[in-house]
């Protein structure tokens, strides 16, 4: 409407004078009612005294004319107002100042009826209420369902947890929808089953241990026991005896010895001793250890060296792998034998093969011999005094360094055990 009030300000000119002549006035008279008809509105157009010279509606000419938007428009300002009046209806004063040759020389007011607009506002309002209060129960709807779908599963979720919790480990979550849920209730399985299987193991090893340290404690009792009962004892079985219980003692603390290096191992796990070490100068010192070991079974132990090999290791804790198995190969092979172990690399690793013409392991029993306190022949490893732990120590010692430890072997033939460690940036080959 101001741009409409504009156009007609500019298009009005010299009239307004009071002298001006008639018929220019009569032809901007007449423009300003077609104009007023064209744009439905009421024009009044006043002089800078406030004096009506154009009325579209021909009322008001030459009246004087208060009126805040004309008073307004006069002292040079832009203005537009609504007005809600209970004769007319809502109503829309615009006005603008007249000015010719840089000069207010009037007014020009028009004066629109709003209605229809209010009428149209008023609908969309009314659709607005409407649109919110159904968005509102359409909101509640779909909560409703989906609060009803969503806490079915968490229901579900808590009560298995919470059965967990009381101890009963082997709770599986049973959600066959097709989503999130689905997919977390997967994971919690593998984590429940995870934790049962640590628990079996707990158990297990637990009731081993017991087992494995009875044993040799049952035995002392026996021992000590007919010493005891007997009234007059020969010297000679005296020492006899007594030489029994302190293997069955010294057995006693290299169990406990393994079961710490093992409970050092699952604390150490981050813990490790890292230092660059060249594998060869180990070797050599482990084999001059052994010696007198393999010398005892007239077993010849030879070292072979097919690199030289550095590794970023922890060196204590490789070498007690090592010697672990090295030993074990020497145990497991009769007098006269041999035990080979050579060093080399494929590219991506270092090995170390222990290769032994003894014994051999029974395929069937391949697969348990890094499970703790696994023998093949317990009663025979009795005699040779293992745990049964030190497959165990060496397979974790080995897996902490990221390697591994593989073995092929051949009933009363021999038995072949890689060392494989992984070389890395620190290592050089030569
Ligand atoms: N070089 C080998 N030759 C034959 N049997 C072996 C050899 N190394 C290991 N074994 C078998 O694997 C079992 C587990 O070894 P280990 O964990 O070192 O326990 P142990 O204390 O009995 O030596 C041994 O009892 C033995 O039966
Ligand atoms: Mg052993």
């Amino acid at each position: 409407m101001l741009a409409k009030t504009n156009i007609i300000a500019n298009d009005i000119d010299y009239y307004t004078n009071s002298n001006s002549n008639s018929i220019i006035y009569e032809i901007t008279k007449n423009e300003v009612i077609n104009y007023g008809k064209e744009i439905n509105s009421r024009i009044i157009v006043v002089d800078e005294d406030g004096n009506v010279t154009i009325d579209s509606k021909e009322e008001f000419r030459g009246q004087e004319f208060e009126h805040k938007e004309i008073n307004s428009a006069l002292k040079g300002k832009n203005i537009s107002n609504a007005y809600n009046f209970k004769e007319y209806g809502h109503l829309l004063y615009t006005s603008v100042p007249l000015i010719i040759n840089g000069k207010i020389e009037g007014a020009v007011l028009t004066s629109t009826s709003i209605d229809n607009i209010f009428v149209r506002v008023n609908s969309i309002k009314n659709a607005l209420y409407w649109i919110s209060f159904l968005s509102v129960i359409f909101v509640a709807i779909i909560s409703f369902i989906l609060a009803n779908i969503f806490s079915k599963p968490i229901q579900k979720f808590t009560n298995v947890i919470l059965n967990m919790a009381r101890g009963n480990l082997n709770q599986r979550v049973e959600i066959h929808s097709n989503d999130e849920f689905n997919q977390l209730a997967n994971a919690f399985n593998i984590m429940s089953t995870k934790l049962d299987q640590v628990d079996i193991q707990r158990k297990d090893f637990v009731a081993n241990v017991s087992h494995e340290l009875r044993t040799p404690l049952s035995s002392i009792k026996l021992l000590s026991e007919s010493l005891l009962h007997q009234d007059t004892v020969d010297e000679k079985v005296y020492k006899e005896f007594l030489s029994d219980i302190d293997s069955e003692i010294d057995r006693l603390n290299n169990i406990i010895d393994d079961l710490l290096s093992l409970v050092d191992l699952d604390k150490e796990k981050l813990n490790l001793n890292y230092k660059v070490t060249y594998i060869n100068h180990l070797l050599e010192k482990i084999i001059s250890r052994l010696k007198p070991i393999s010398e005892e079974k007239n077993i010849e132990l030879n070292y072979i060296e097919k690199a030289k090999i550095q590794l970023n290791i922890d060196k204590n804790k490789i070498q007690q792998a090592i010697i672990n198995i090295i030993h074990n190969a020497i145990k497991y092979t009769h007098e006269n034998g041999n035990v080979d172990v050579i060093l080399y690399s494929d590219n991506k690793n270092a090995i170390i093969e222990i290769k032994d013409n003894g014994i051999g392991i029974p395929e069937k029993d391949l697969e348990h011999i890094f499970e703790r306190f696994y023998r093949v022949d317990k009663a025979r490893t009795r005699n040779t005094g293992g745990t049964g732990l030190g497959l165990s120590i060496a397979n974790q010692i080995i897996t902490l360094h990221q390697g591994n430890i593989e073995v092929k072997s051949e009933i009363n033939k021999g038995t072949k055990f890689y060392i494989k460690l992984p070389l890395d940036n620190n290592v050089s080959l030569d």
